[in-house]
């Protein structure tokens, strides 16, 4: 039972890899599936995160806009199979709400602190769920002044 388990989590693992790595493999039934809900939020999510750093780079008045989506986090539907931990996702999902949540009610001299403290909050769910991206969240930091 306990090694079916390992098992199960190591292929969630592979796949959460191997997707979002965009290696080239050949095509197996997982790459002819269209994304997940989750997938797909994500995307948004990693787009949006994007956004709010260039937006810091070129010292844009405005952040983007509030990345309404982000309220079906704990809902939206993962990829089949896929290990999501009811105790941590939910934690750290709530977390990363808070964060964009307090990017947006930050003054404008504090964002780039409030955008660090967002990535780390996607940074602390992928060190349970999906790590994969983790290379690309790592990236995602910006440098603060001081
Ligand atoms: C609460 C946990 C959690 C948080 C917070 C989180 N992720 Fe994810 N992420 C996941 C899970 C689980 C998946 C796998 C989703 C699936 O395949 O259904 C995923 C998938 C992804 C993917 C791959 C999507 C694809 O195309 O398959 C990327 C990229 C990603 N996350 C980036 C981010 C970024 C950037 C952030 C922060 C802005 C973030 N994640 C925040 C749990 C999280």
């Amino acid at each position: 039972m306990r090694n079916s388990f390992i098992a199960l989590s190591v292929i969630a693992i592979v796949a959460c890899g191997a997707r979002t790595a965009q290696l080239d493999v050949v095509s197996s039934d997982q790459d002819l599936t269209a994304p997940s809900e989750l997938a797909l939020l994500m995307r948004t999510m990693a787009a949006h995160a994007d956004s709010v750093k260039a937006g810091l780079a070129r010292g844009d008045k405005k952040l983007p806009p509030y990345p309404a989506a982000v309220k079906k986090l704990l809902t939206a539907t993962p990829t089949k199979d896929m290990h999501i931990d009811p105790i941590t996702f939910p934690t750290f999902g709530t977390d990363y709400q808070a964060k964009v949540s307090a990017l947006y009610k930050a003054a404008r001299k504090d964002r780039a602190r409030a955008y660090n403290a967002l990535v780390l909050s996607c940074a602390n769910c992928h060190t349970t769920h999906c790590p994969g991206p983790m290379m690309r969240i790592k990236k995602m930091y910006v440098a603060l002044e001081e």
